[in-house]
């Protein structure tokens, strides 16, 4: 059955014109894009949305760094789409990522690694909802 996960291109991306190529790396990987939107987070929103890394020593420049410019928040589906988009994603740092995922063609560093995607079907719903209402996943 289809399944619904949720993703970010982050502003190190989108800053680098990478839109484009990454949201074909995702149609390649059999997603269809459900709801898309480009926006600006404040540190706030940044914050409430990795509130579960608030302990983090990396959560302060994270969220600095999620709100420094324009990201592309999305709702993407497919069968297995959680499993599917972390595998076409990558490791979290770039320098661990296979060949061939979205984050060793584009991220820069463990941080600024170009995409985010929920890491389970809770998350998913929780991403989901802080960013798009119900009537805007038709
Ligand atoms: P993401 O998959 O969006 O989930 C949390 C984010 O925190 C992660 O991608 C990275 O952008 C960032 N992150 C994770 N670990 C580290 C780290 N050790 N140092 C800096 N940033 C990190």
């Amino acid at each position: 059955m289809a399944q619904r996960t949720f993703s970010i291109l982050k502003p190190d991306a989108v800053r680098a014109g990478q839109t484009a190529a990454i949201l074909a790396e995702l149609q390649k990987a059999g997603f269809t894009i459900v709801a898309i939107k480009k926006m600006v987070l404040s540190k706030p929103q940044a914050q409430g949305f990795y509130a579960v890394h608030a302990k983090r020593p990396f959560f302060d420049s994270l969220t600095t760094f999620m709100s420094s410019g324009s990201i592309v928040a999305m709702v993407l589906e497919k069968e297995n789409a959680i499993a599917d988009l972390r595998k076409a994603m990558g490791a979290t740092n770039p320098a661990d990522a296979e060949p061939g995922t979205i984050r060793k063609k584009f991220a820069r560093s463990i941080e600024e690694n170009a995409i985010h995607g929920s890491d389970g079907e809770e998350t998913a719903a929780f991403e989901i909802g802080y960013f798009f209402a119900g009537h805007e996943l038709i």
